[in-house]
């Protein structure tokens, strides 16, 4: 068994995404995301031109929004954690799965869209977010769009505890999710989660797992979208849950060729 705070030895995650992946739609359940969803799909949409119907996703997890979003797009998804792939490649087998890190990972073609939801939160200085960045400028056809979602601005992160779970298939979750920032000076800001997993025979594992994020301001966001050759835009996330302000989703256009 891993230490406290240990992460994933086979590629650096929280414990999360490798030994635990399989209670991940007991904790995080595919219905929460269709209200985000309809919000990233609208903006997908009304960004592309001609409209998509390709998605990329770089860091799909469990794939809960892309059961969503496969309803209108022919989705490709990619993720580090084999044990997260094999959650999604569970719940969308009809979408084509693979195994790449979101800086590095070149696919060679071409999608209308490609989407980064909250695994860009995993990224922590701006060299990687960059190198992210420039991952979905290359398989972003021109006309396309690109939209990225972190949790948190600079700007807006507010110290603050949350839990939640779900009950699944005779086995539970629930969880504590601490968030807060020792030096308001960096990029990186902590998500300190304890877990309770119950079996179905009753029997009950505590577990905790910090998670290391990356915070930047809008205008990193903005500056490090026009390097890569995007038109950059940031768009209020509007959700019903969260307070209006709370961050910004990231727009980023990839000019016509003729344009
Ligand atoms: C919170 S989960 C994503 C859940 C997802 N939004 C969903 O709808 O199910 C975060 C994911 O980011 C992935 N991840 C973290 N760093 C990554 C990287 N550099 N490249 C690709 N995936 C990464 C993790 O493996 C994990 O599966």
């Amino acid at each position: 068994m891993k230490g406290k705070g240990e992460m994933d030895s086979a590629c650096g995650l929280p414990r999360l995404y490798g030994e635990f992946a399989q209670w991940w739609p007991v904790l995080s359940a595919p219905e929460d995301y269709a209200e985000e969803a309809e919000f990233y799909r609208r903006i997908v949409l009304s960004h592309s031109t001609p409209q998509a119907r390709t998605l990329l996703e770089l860091g799909c997890g469990g794939g809960n929004n892309a059961s969503h979003l496969k309803v209108t797009f022919d989705c490709t998804l990619v993720d580090l954690s084999t044990d997260m792939l094999a959650v999604s490649r569970a719940l969308n087998p009809e979408c084509e799965h693979h195994q790449g890190d979101m800086r590095t990972v070149r696919l060679d073609r071409l999608f209308d869209a490609v989407f980064i939801h909250d695994a860009v939160a995993y990224l922590t200085t701006e060299t990687d977010l960059k190198a992210a960045m420039e991952t979905a400028y290359c398989h972003c056809r021109p006309g396309g769009v690109a939209l990225f979602c972190p949790d948190w601005l600079r700007e807006t992160f507010r110290p603050l505890t949350d839990h939640g779970g779900h009950d699944r298939g005779g086995r539970s979750v629930r969880y504590l999710e601490w968030f807060w920032d020792p030096d308001p000076a960096d990029t990186t800001y902590l998500s300190d989660m304890v877990y309770l997993f119950r079996q179905s025979d009753g029997s009950v594992q505590c577990e905790y797992d910090r998670h290391v994020c990356g915070l930047f301001p809008r205008g990193t966001w903005l500056q490090l979208l026009a390097e890569v050759g995007f038109r950059p835009l940031a768009i209020p996330f509007e959700h019903s849950e969260v307070a209006p302000g709370s961050t910004d989703v990231f727009v980023g256009s990839k000019p016509c060729e003729h344009a």
